[in-house]
């Protein structure tokens, strides 16, 4: 019967038992009680009607009381302090409300009326490094919001952004150098075309990286070999771009796999590498209009503001080597997303150890033509931590792969429904689904379904 959510229908007829005593209509705006001891809906536009008509707001309210009468939708109709309306509603209507609610395939949710672009940079995995546990919640909330966005009707561009491009890529090169020395893509002479099976498996990268991180990280000699590749690598040195390409494509797969199972979807899988050529004519601009500026040989950007309560420091355009940073790729990144999806909002959801980095970043881009009026928003949550209290690793190693971590769940949530007996008579493939959506539900959320 009634079409309308609850309160619209109630606003609906507040409005003209208002009208009906002289006052604005718009006094009948109910809204969602404040204090549900007190009832469910509340009204409160007596007092200003009331003001403009100079009556006495208790009064106006008892009149539009009587205007309102009986109806099926109210068991009570109550007047509270200086001429608030607390409205009960009864438990027919409150099932009718839900069940037009329930039917609606929009849930009673209005699209938005001025949809807004929005450009989503979650996800954001490194290349090389499987996936974990810490790795859900930029997936989940950064997919949650996706969907919202879309729902409500705003347009939304999902990008992954990547880590593809960094001194990682160097340590890599370095490793699978020093465990294939003779393979093609070492020669110093190029060749005009490389192989096009990859060298090494997803496994063995897998291994690699916390070795060669690990290595770095003690050995300042195979850190040094690791940045001299990193640079020949982004430089453009064939063999090393040929055997990158093979780290990037055997990473995607598993990547599109893990994301795949998780119902996660992007619209673009860019890298930080597709940002590549834009970083020297971005710091040429920034240079010449004086946003960046040198200092000790470095390039940089000054941020801090007069009213900051801590010192930020200035963002680091590009290090006195000539190397750029992971910032740089981010503003570039900025301006290839307003050029090319006319972004208006830019969201990231990531972890709040980047918290500083997004700062600087966001600051930089506005303070230049980058993103003069397009609003950027870090939408920082906390790490999953393991035993340790401290965020998991993958350089660390030693973390169980996400793709792991749900089949065990899975085999989990299909035992305990076995044992219990609430799958019996499902048919196998139904039971399946069923303990796939609850291992998923529980990794995601852990404590939904803790008893
Ligand atoms: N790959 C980065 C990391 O692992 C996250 C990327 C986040 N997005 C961005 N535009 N910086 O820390």
């Amino acid at each position: 019967m009634n079409q309308l959510p609850l309160r619209h229908e109630l606003t609906r007829l507040f409005r003209e038992a208002f009208a009906s005593r002289g006052a604005d209509p718009a006094a009948g705006d109910v809204v969602l009680a404040q204090k549900p001891e007190l009832g469910d809906f509340q009204c409160n536009g007596a007092l200003a009607a009331a003001k403009a008509l100079k009556l006495n707001p208790r009064q106006l309210a008892q009149d539009v009381v009587v205007a309102l009468g009986e109806n099926p939708l109210w068991t009570t109709l109550e007047i509270a302090g200086p001429g608030f309306i607390n409205i009960r509603v009864g438990n027919a209507a409150l099932a009718d409300g839900l069940g037009a609610t329930g039917a609606d395939p929009r849930l009673g949710v209005a699209k938005v009326a001025a949809p807004r672009k929005f450009v989503l940079d979650f996800g954001g995995p490194n290349v090389a490094k499987p996936m974990h546990v810490g790795h859900l919640r930029s997936s989940i909330i950064g997919d949650s919001l996706q969907r919202l966005l879309r729902f409500l009707g705003h347009h939304v561009v999902s990008d992954i952004h990547l880590g593809d491009w960094g001194t990682q890529m160097g340590m890599l090169i370095g490793e699978v150098r020093a465990e294939h020395p003779s393979l093609p893509y070492f020669e110093e002479v190029p060749r005009a075309a490389y192989p096009t099976e990859p060298p090494v498996t997803i496994e063995d990268l897998q291994r690699l990286y916390p070795q060669a991180s690990g290595r770095c990280k003690t050995d300042p000699a195979a850190l040094a070999a690791a940045q001299k590749a990193t640079a020949e690598l982004q430089q453009g040195r064939p063999g090393y771009r040929a055997l990158w390409r093979h780290f990037v494509e055997l990473s995607l797969k598993e990547l599109r796999d893990d994301f795949g199972a998780l119902g996660v979807k992007f619209d673009h899988w860019f890298g930080e590498s597709n940002y590549h050529e834009d970083l020297a004519p971005m710091v040429a601009k920034l240079r010449a209009s004086g946003v960046a500026i040198e200092d000790a040989g470095a390039i940089i950007i000054p941020v801090a503001q007069a009213d900051d309560k801590t010192e930020i420091a200035p963002l680091l355009l590009v290090k006195s080597d000539g190397g750029y940073l992971y910032a740089t790729t981010d503003l570039a990144t900025i301006q290839q997303r307003v050029r090319d999806f006319q972004a208006q909002v830019i969201l990231y959801v990531v972890d709040k150890r980047q918290s500083l980095h997004f700062d600087q970043v966001f600051r930089a881009a506005r303070k230049s033509s980058i993103a003069a009026d397009v609003s950027l928003e870090h939408l920082a949550f906390g790490t999953m931590n393991g035993a340790d209290g401290r965020p998991f690793k993958t350089r660390a190693g030693g973390v169980m792969r996400l793709k792991d971590l749900i089949q065990l769940m899975t085999e989990e949530a299909d035992r305990t429904m076995l044992e219990s007996g609430v799958s019996d008579g499902y048919q196998a493939e139904e039971r399946a689904r069923i303990a796939r959506v609850l291992s998923l539900i529980h990794i995601s959320e852990p404590t939904r379904l803790r008893r």
